[in-house]
């Protein structure tokens, strides 16, 4: 296992914790939350916890199944607990860039209507501005270069179609994802997020703002958890 395939499942596991019985819990999406998933489930079979779960793409509905999380819809219940999920960057104010699995619109449903939101990642991911990670952009399928060409002349940078091979990324809502060059120059995240949201044909922006109440980050020297002063597990 890699140096940072090691963090992403120390992080995963670590962040657990969170997690008793009789919890309803949103399974994020990725390569670090995966670690979640899976420990979820040992836990269930092995410790007696009980807990249901909301996943946040297919992926994660299928890995859930694989490892004996019960799943339900967010429609047939009230509300979540608690969401556990991965984020390509996290700044000092717990704003984060989602999307580099594509699963953003999902994970930010299931986002909101959860009573806390956890973060797990390896300590790659925490930035002072936002913006390296290329902010990715879910957009319709009609006329989605027309989209694209407009979010790049809102956003004066290079705003690209992300691609699998020779076709566009496929989301599980159906979708393409633009990803937008800016550049670590957010420094407003909540004005961009609107800003981007008002142009047509935009579904979703990977931009979590307000929503992250705690990271569980892991790096050279271990697993450490870090509260959101301003955030409901403080
Ligand atoms: C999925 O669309 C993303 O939001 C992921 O949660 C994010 O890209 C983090 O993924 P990794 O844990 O694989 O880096």
């Amino acid at each position: 296992m890699s140096d940072v395939e090691a963090l992403k499942k120390e992080a995963g596991i670590a962040a657990c914790r969170f997690v008793k019985t009789g919890m309803k819990v949103g399974l994020g999406t990725g390569s670090t939350v995966k670690h979640t998933v899976v420990e979820l489930g040992r836990r269930m079979a092995e410790e007696g916890l009980e807990i249901v779960g909301v996943p946040t793409s297919l992926a994660t509905e299928q890995l859930a199944n694989k490892v004996g999380i019960p799943l339900v819809e967010l429609s047939s219940i009230d509300g979540l607990d608690i969401v556990i999920d991965g984020a390509d960057e996290y700044d000092p104010n717990f704003q984060l860039i989602k999307g580099g699995g594509a699963a953003l619109l999902r994970e930010k449903v299931v986002a909101q209507e959860s009573a806390a939101m956890v973060v797990v990642a390896d300590d790659r991911k925490r930035v002072s501005h936002l913006g390296a990670f290329p902010l990715p952009i879910e957009v319709t399928p009609f006329e989605h270069q027309a989209t694209i060409r407009a979010l790049g002349r809102l956003l004066d940078c290079r705003v690209n179609c992300r691609m699998a091979g020779d076709n566009p990324v496929v989301t599980d809502n159906g979708n393409m994802i633009a990803d937008a060059h800016m550049g670590p120059t957010i420094t407003n995240p909540v004005e961009l997020e609107s800003l981007i949201l008002h142009v047509a044909g935009v579904v979703q922006v990977g931009l979590f703002n307000g929503m992250c109440d705690a990271v569980v980050l892991a790096g050279a020297n271990g697993v450490e958890t870090i509260i959101n002063p301003h955030g409901r597990l403080n």
